[in-house]
C-alpha cells in the first residue's frame, strides 16, 4: 500500500517534469524566431516619476497600443510626448501583440524610467520620445548587424554590390508607390548561383518620401556594414532593411 502510493507520486512528479520541460522548449522555440537586437535609453532626454502626467500617459498609450497592435502597428503624438510601434510586414495580429507585450516589458525593464527609449525586436520596434517626432526620420538612432561570412574571401564584389543596390531601390520604389503603399515590401534577386532575399520598411508614420530618403540615407551610410557581407540588416527608429541568402520572411516573397 505504502509502497504503491509512493510509486505513483513519483510517476506524477516524472509527468509534471516533462511537462515542465516541453513549456520551456516551446517557449525556447518561440522566442527564438522573434530575437532581441538592440535598446538604446535615451538619457538625455531625462526620467519621469510614477503617479506623474508622462506617466498616466504613457500608461493610457500602452494600453491603446496593446488593443491597436492587432493590426500590426500604432502611433501617437503630441507635443511633449511620441510613442511608435512598428511590427515586421508579415507580423500582425496576435505575433504584433506578443512583440509588443514583450518588447514594453523588456523596456520597463532595460531603461525604466526614461522619457526617451528605443527597443528593436526581430519582429517589431517600440520606441518612446518626449516631443513631437511623428512623421521625422531619426538619423541618430540607426546600427547595423552584418554576417561574419564574406560574399569573396578578399576584397569585395562589385557584381553583388550592383545586385544589392538594385534589389534595395526597386525594394524602396515598390514599398513607397502604389495605391495601397505600406511603407513595407519584399523580394528577391539572383546573384551568381545563390538567390538575395531582401526588406524593406519604414515606420508608418512618416511620408513616402521621407521613408525613401531614410533608406536612402541608411544605405549609404552603412554600406561598409553591408556591401561585403552574406547578409546584414541595418536597424533604425525610422526604417530599416536587410538581406540575406536565405528567405526570413515567411510568406512567398515576389521576383523582382
Ligand atoms: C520567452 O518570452 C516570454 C515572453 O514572450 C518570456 O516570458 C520568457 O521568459 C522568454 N523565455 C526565454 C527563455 O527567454
Ligand atoms: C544598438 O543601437 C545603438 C544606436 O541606438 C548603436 O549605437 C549600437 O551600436 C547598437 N548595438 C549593437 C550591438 O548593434
Ligand atoms: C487599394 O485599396 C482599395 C480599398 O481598400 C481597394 O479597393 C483597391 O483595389 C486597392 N488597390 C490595389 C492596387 O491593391
Amino acid at each position: 500500500m505504502h509502497s504503491s502510493s509512493s510509486v505513483s507520486k513519483r510517476l506524477i512528479l516524472i509527468y509534471v517534469l516533462a511537462i515542465r520541460l516541453l513549456l520551456i522548449n516551446s517557449e525556447l522555440s518561440l522566442n527564438t524566431t522573434n530575437e532581441y537586437l538592440n535598446h538604446t535609453c535615451l538619457v538625455s532626454l531625462g526620467k519621469y516619476k510614477a503617479g506623474s502626467e508622462y506617466d498616466q500617459l504613457f500608461k493610457n498609450i500602452m494600453k491603446m497600443f496593446y488593443k491597436n497592435s492587432i493590426r500590426g502597428y500604432d502611433y501617437f503624438s503630441e507635443a511633449t510626448f511620441t510613442a511608435i510601434l512598428q511590427c515586421r510586414g508579415d507580423s500582425y495580429g496576435p505575433k504584433c501583440r506578443d512583440c509588443f507585450v514583450t518588447a514594453l516589458a523588456a523596456l520597463r525593464r532595460r531603461c525604466p524610467w526614461y522619457k526617451g527609449r528605443i527597443i528593436w525586436y526581430d519582429q517589431c520596434l517600440l520606441s518612446m520620445d518626449s516631443k513631437y517626432s511623428i512623421g521625422q526620420i531619426d538619423y541618430d538612432n540607426s546600427f547595423c548587424m552584418s554576417n561574419a561570412k564574406k560574399v569573396v574571401d578578399d576584397g569585395i564584389s562589385l557584381a553583388f554590390i550592383k545586385v544589392w543596390n538594385n534589389l534595395v531601390d526597386d525594394l524602396t520604389e515598390l514599398a513607397t508607390t502604389g495605391d495601397n503603399s505600406t511603407l513595407y515590401s519584399v523580394g528577391e534577386k539572383r546573384y551568381k548561383g545563390d538567390m538575395v532575399y531582401g526588406m524593406v520598411q519604414c515606420t508608418e508614420d512618416l511620408s513616402r518620401k521621407a521613408c525613401q530618403e531614410c533608406v536612402w540615407y541608411n544605405t549609404f551610410h552603412f554600406h561598409d556594414c553591408v556591401d561585403n557581407f552574406r547578409g546584414a540588416r541595418v536597424v533604425g527608429r525610422s526604417c530599416t532593411f536587410r538581406l540575406e541568402f536565405y528567405p526570413f520572411i515567411a510568406k512567398p516573397v515576389r521576383n523582382i
